[in-house]
């Protein structure tokens, strides 16, 4: 009957519509997944690592004896910061120029922020979660190293300095 072929019009009509709704559901599902993949493909490998902060000057890595500059093995320096209210320890932190440097944070209290001038280093360092960054110095001189999240009423005055030496 003509009404039984209406009938049947419709529901490929809709059918179509509902296919190509999931088609576009799919391609929406997909596209979310690349552009995060590649999100974080470009971000530094930050925060990946966590320590419990209340105990980071009694044990562990982040003890006072451990931070500031070490020379690896491979010729590379590892530089170890504590950031907490009010101040980066340590507070001067000397680095070899055209060598590869990595730097290791973390807070002992609240979120800090971690930036060091004319370098791409600008991040958050979390209590918590240790921040990896890694860098190298083309030239000796000074970089200001300050705080730039706001974390209390001490905020302005925290800051360190990195000092670079040929
Ligand atoms: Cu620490 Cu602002």
């Amino acid at each position: 009957s003509s009404s039984h072929a209406e009938g049947a019009a419709v529901a490929a009509r809709v059918e179509r519509k509902w296919a190509a709704v999931a088609v576009a559901i799919i391609v929406l599902l997909v596209a979310m997944v690349v552009f995060t993949g590649l999100h974080w493909a470009m971000m530094p490998p930050s925060r990946v690592e966590t320590i419990d902060p209340t105990t980071l000057h009694v044990s562990g890595e982040f003890i006072e004896s451990n931070l500031g500059s070490a020379a690896e093995t491979d010729g590379s320096v590892t530089v170890r910061i504590v950031a907490q209210q009010y101040s980066f320890t340590p507070q001067c932190i000397v680095v070899p120029a055209n060598t590869p440097i990595t730097f290791r944070v973390t807070s002992a209290d609240v979120v800090h922020g971690f930036l060091i001038a004319d370098t791409n280093i600008n991040s958050m360092v979390e209590p918590g979660y240790i921040s990896t960054f890694k860098t190298s110095f083309p030239e000796s001189g000074d970089h200001l190293m300050p705080c730039h999240e706001y974390c209390g009423t001490g905020h302005e005055g925290m800051w360190a300095h990195v000092k670079v030496l040929d």
